[in-house]
């Protein structure tokens, strides 16, 4: 049998990872600022989260939510107290897509409404209304297409102040990433978050807070979302949630309250997935890995601002895009086979640094004079001698 060929793939096998550094099996040495897009958040087999999973491993490893799981309690307790948002509810499930899927499916059953406002480059998962969501058509089979999706354009408020106007009331919810990822590292406007919640408030609509990317202090905040002081409804979380063991979650404000058998899953907040995401929290706190993504996020951003040939630098903590011309749109390409040095990527010409919240100053360093390098040899190489 062979694989169902969707992804194009780099030529390279990584075999083992430590903190920010891959190997491949060549034994070649990888600096990872891609993070296996955002999903490293406390750096590669941390050993706090290996021992975490390999003692649960020997205790039991799943089984379903018909029996009591104490790790999910302690899960939330911690979440809540990392997060600041005590008083909301944890529900687990496994992936991005899954949680959005459940967040937007809450909001629907709380006001009985159908509409769903989401946003231009916005990106919210795979599954049918997550991907309804997504603003890219080629992702959305005809079976996904529904007319209940208003898309706006993005930190546009006049826009949104217009269509509730005229729509107000059949609005379930908003759904907006606190900084848009696969779009490109675009940052939603406070005021505009902050036009969300009064227009939600007014209207009775549901704010979701798509912080699967953003969140889990990528930003330097723990949701990207609260840089704008509001409170969203619902924060939808996982990539850096289980530091890549498989997690998805939402927490939910106190004014939704839970049904049972509104909402469901068999492998959400299985035992070994508790473990790993409990690990990421206590490390995540112990290792003040947000102050990190500051700190190394705010020396990334003024060293790439000094290099005149990047553009629009931008994004916060450790969630950086910038913008490359059109001559060194090879860049990425070549810090990967030049330079050793993993990256993401946005279409058309974006790059974007999704590290490890671990992420040391010296790695950045490593970083920044690895791109001036490579610049220097792209643009030597494309000027003619005299
Ligand atoms: C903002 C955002 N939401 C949702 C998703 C979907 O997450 P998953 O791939 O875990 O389903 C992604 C994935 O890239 C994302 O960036």
């Amino acid at each position: 049998m062979n694989l169902f060929d969707v992804y194009p793939i780099n030529e390279i096998t990584i075999v083992k990872a430590k903190g920010s550094y891959v190997w491949d099996d060549k034994g070649e040495q990888y600096l990872d600022l891609y993070g296996g897009h955002a999903v490293i958040s406390i750096g590669h087999t941390h050993p706090h989260w290996v021992k975490r999973i390999e003692e649960q491993l020997n205790k039991i490893a799943f089984y379903s939510n018909s029996i009591k799981i104490p790790l999910q309690q302690q899960l939330a307790e911690k979440l809540g107290k990392v997060s600041g948002k005590e008083d909301y509810q944890l529900f687990l499930c496994n992936s991005g897509a899954e949680a959005n899927e459940n967040a937007l499916k809450l909001a629907s059953f709380f006001n009985g409404r159908k509409k769903i406002i989401a946003f231009s480059k916005g990106f919210h998962g795979r599954t049918s209304l997550a991907v309804a969501t997504t603003d890219n058509k080629n992702i959305i089979a005809p079976v996904n297409e529904t007319d209940n999706i208003i898309f706006l354009p993005f930190n546009d408020e006049a826009a949104l102040i217009d269509c509730f106007n005229n729509n107000g009331n059949e609005i379930s919810s908003v759904i907006i990433e606190g900084i848009q990822g696969v779009g490109g590292i675009n940052i939603a406007e406070d005021s505009f978050l902050q036009k969300i919640r009064s227009l939600c408030d007014e209207y009775g609509a549901i704010y979701i807070a798509d912080s699967v990317q953003c969140g889990y202090g990528r930003s330097g905040k723990f949701f990207s979302h609260d840089f704008a002081g509001v409170n969203a409804d619902i924060y939808t979380m996982a990539k850096g949630m289980g530091n890549g063991f498989p997690i998805g979650g939402i927490i939910v404000s106190p004014k939704i309250k839970a049904k049972h058998f509104q909402l469901g899953t068999t492998f959400g907040g299985n035992h070994l997935a508790c473990a790993a995401a409990l690990a990421v929290l206590e490390t995540i706190e112990e290792e003040k890995l947000m102050g990190n993504a500051v700190m190394v996020g705010k020396y990334l951003r003024n060293e790439l601002e000094a290099i005149p040939e990047l553009n629009n630098i931008r994004g916060r903590g450790l969630m950086i895009g910038f913008d490359v011309p059109g001559e060194l749109k090879d860049l990425k390409k070549n810090l990967l086979w030049n330079q050793k040095i993993f990256t993401g990527e946005a279409k058309p010409n974006v790059i974007r640094l999704l590290p490890s919240l671990a992420l040391k100053k010296r790695d950045a360093e490593q970083f920044i004079d690895a791109i001036k390098e490579e610049i220097e040899i792209m643009i030597s190489s494309t000027t003619p001698a005299n």
